[in-house]
């Protein structure tokens, strides 16, 4: 099973996860990362930005977006990765590549977003986040694990946890686009954050240290360089 490190706060889940992302700078010269959208790292991007790191020659993707929604709309992944990081630190435009959510062509927008992962020489770091069902990006449970950037239809469950989101039920997109399992796995380092009490049986699953395409989540369980930072809170009863 995965090595668990249990943070006893969202403020040291968030400095813990810092602190793996400014060791890695300094070893890079141009290190390329995967960013997660959600609660969970919201503390770890206000903690990167208010710590005196350059991201300048730092390469981001994000893990994955709404289907159908412009960069600019309030609730895109775009938005939020724009809003609680990316305009916070000194990043390059030019080194900034989202997922276009309204791309007119969805298949050809993850053909090229593959295209620019490998030009840029795959992921130094993918951040992950974990769903209540398990997924991870927007992998969601027993879609298959050999994919790359694709489009999916989000788990009813999905929908749910982000219906706070959206002022009307109808709103909740029905689908995505995201980086499949097997573009995550090819990442050389992978550092997964787990916080709030709706992600207690994914983490059971992932702590049974199985792999079980029911949790997408522990496919993890095949790569040879995972951090996982979980909120102690969801430390199994002993
Ligand atoms: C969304 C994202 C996932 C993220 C998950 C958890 O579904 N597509 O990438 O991990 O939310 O979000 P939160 O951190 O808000 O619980």
């Amino acid at each position: 099973t995965l090595p668990v490190h249990w943070a006893r706060s969202r403020a040291a889940l968030a400095e813990a996860a810092a602190d793996i992302v400014q060791d890695l700078l300094p070893r890079v010269k141009s290190p390329v990362i995967a960013l997660p959208t959600g609660e969970t790292p919201i503390g770890l991007y206000q903690a990167l930005a208010r710590r005196p790191l350059s991201f300048a020659t730092t390469r981001f993707f994000n893990l994955d977006e709404y289907e159908g929604m412009s960069p600019d709309h309030p609730q895109s992944y775009h938005t939020f990765l724009h809003r609680h990081f990316l305009d916070h630190i000194d990043a390059t435009p030019e080194n900034i590549r989202l997922l276009r959510g309204d791309a007119p062509d969805a298949l050809e927008e993850c053909r090229n977003y593959d295209r620019a992962i490998a030009a840029a020489g795959g992921f130094d770091l993918a951040i992950l986040g974990l769903g209540g069902n398990g997924h991870v990006a927007f992998n969601e449970p027993y879609d298959p694990w050999d994919q790359e950037t694709h489009r999916v239809v989000l788990a009813e469950k999905t929908r749910l946890a982000h219906r706070p989101n959206f002022a009307d039920a109808e709103d909740v997109p029905r689908s995505g686009l995201t980086m499949g399992i097997k573009t995550l796995l090819a990442a050389r380092k992978i550092l997964l954050l787990c916080a709030g009490a709706t992600k207690r049986e994914a983490m059971a699953a992932l702590l049974k240290g199985r792999k079980d395409d029911a949790w997408p989540v522990t496919c993890l369980l095949g790569h040879k360089d995972v951090t996982v930072i979980a909120e102690a809170e969801l430390q199994p009863a002993l």
